[in-house]
């Protein structure tokens, strides 16, 4: 479980950018300590092994799901087929809320919401990729944002009535009764769930175009709407 030594380029490129730079990014040592957090799960280092999460030796620039011979949730399996990839942005979003990213994530982790600590976590896996100088030490839109939703989103009480108004286009693909191949169901959803998973798309952090831009043509009572009327529709 030994941490590779920084780089001395990547150092050097620390020292030169100065104080306001580092801030920006995260502190190894501290993630080598966060990770206390996701051990119960996950391995990295010299040696690591699948256990009830895959180990995260890698994981920068790897499609999800794509470590072969551990059995990913169908869920995350099609974020992978879509396109996902992990980057700072889609890490930093998925270790603050799973299920954001990926709805029915086997991965039981309410999340971290302290930005500092997600990239000072990222910060240590990267530690771990083949070749971390190859891997940006910090995207300057993916750093310490918060992808969490405003709750002031969250607390809108959506009209089911107009929800079902709106909801003709979306039935055009997900059936009422949930069943459609390859199309996820998306009746009796948590609210909360759904208006996550609609801004996840909105904010292209989850990859399918065609959600992409289903989402992002509607606005925040929209969403909110659509929420309450698929939530109870039988
Ligand atoms: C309670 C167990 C648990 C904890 C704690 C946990 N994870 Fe996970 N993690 C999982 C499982 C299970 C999966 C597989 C999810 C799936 O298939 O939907 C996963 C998947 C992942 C993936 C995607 C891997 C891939 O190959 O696509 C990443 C990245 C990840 N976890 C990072 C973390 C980090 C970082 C932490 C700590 C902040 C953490 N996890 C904490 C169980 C956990
Ligand atoms: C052209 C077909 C199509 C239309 C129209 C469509 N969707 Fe989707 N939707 C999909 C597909 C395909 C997926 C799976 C995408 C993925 O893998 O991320 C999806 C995923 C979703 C998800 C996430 C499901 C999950 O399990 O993570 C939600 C929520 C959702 N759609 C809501 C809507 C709403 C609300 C509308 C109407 C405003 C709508 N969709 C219109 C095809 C469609």
């Amino acid at each position: 479980m030994a941490r590779l030594p920084i780089l001395p380029a990547a150092l050097a490129a620390i020292c030169v950018a100065g104080a306001a730079w580092a801030e920006e990014i995260g502190d190894a040592e501290k993630g080598a300590d966060l990770f206390s957090t996701c051990i119960g799960c996950h391995e990295v280092g010299a040696g690591a092994r699948d256990r009830i999460g895959p180990h995260l030796n890698g994981i920068f620039g790897r499609r999800a799901a794509a470590h072969d011979g551990y059995p990913y949730s169908r869920s995350m399996q099609r974020a992978g087929d879509d396109g996902l990839t992990w980057t700072f942005e889609t890490l930093d979003a998925y270790i603050e809320n799973p299920r954001a990213l990926v709805s029915k994530t086997r991965m039981s982790f309410r999340g971290l919401k302290d930005p500092r600590d997600r990239a000072d976590i990222l910060a240590y896996l990267r530690d771990f990729s083949d070749n971390p100088s190859d891997v940006p030490e910090a995207e300057p839109t993916a750093r310490a944002t918060d992808h969490d939703l405003d709750p002031a989103i969250l607390a809108i009480q959506g009209d089911p009535e107009y929800g079902e108004y709106l909801s003709s286009e979306c039935l055009t693909c997900h059936l009422p009764d949930g069943g459609a191949e390859g199309i996820p169901s998306i009746t009796r959803w948590p609210v909360e769930d759904f208006v996550v998973a609609m801004h996840a798309y909105k904010r292209k952090l989850r990859p399918h175009p065609v959600m992409q831009m289903m989402a992002g043509r509607l606005n925040d009572e929209e969403i909110a709407a659509l929420a309450a009327y698929f939530r109870d529709l039988d």
